[in-house]
């Protein structure tokens, strides 16, 4: 079979707007928001569900897109960091990030900042060991997750 007559048409939402793209059935997440919609916020860090650097809200969950095959995805609607921003402002909890110090080199910001968007949604004010918990699937390798936890504990405040 030829690896054209292999590919699959995905109908999906990826912040709000309808995507279309054709692609094999078990090409990642990750790879299709990379690679086919330049949507490059996303990072890879394990490749494995491990590290949550390409954590992603699929249907409001937050996912590990790097553990997502496009044939899950039909019908979908994701979200990525790329749709925080609103005409142009930061999500509260990216300024939070950017005020205290919640984000270093960056590279595990995003899946940090959408597993923090997740907590939120159900919960207003956790606390910090809420915090901690919900985040243990986030590795960061620079900031010792003080400035992490702080971030989303003052989420919203001066
Ligand atoms: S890259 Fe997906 S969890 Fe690490
Ligand atoms: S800010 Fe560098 S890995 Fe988290």
């Amino acid at each position: 079979m030829s690896k054209n007559r292999r590919r699959i048409e995905i109908r999906f939402r990826v912040n709000r707007k309808l995507r279309r793209v054709c692609v094999h059935p078990l090409t990642r997440l990750l790879d299709i928001l990379r690679l086919e919609l330049g949507l490059t916020g996303t990072k890879e860090g394990c490749g494995e569900g491990e590290c949550g650097a390409c954590a992603v809200l699929m249907d409001g969950e937050l996912v590990n897109s790097c553990l997502i095959p496009a044939v899950q995805l039909h019908g979908r609607s994701i979200e990525t960091i790329e749709g925080l921003s609103k005409r142009g402002r930061l999500h509260p909890i990216q300024q939070s990030f950017i005020q205290r110090g919640g984000t270093q080199c960056g590279f595990c910001t995003s899946g940090m900042i959408m597993a923090s968007v997740a907590l939120l949604m159900g919960k207003k004010h956790p606390s910090s060991a809420q915090i901690g918990e919900h985040l243990a699937g986030n590795l960061c390798r620079c900031t010792g997750y003080s400035p992490i936890v702080d971030s989303v504990r003052k989420v919203g405040k001066k």
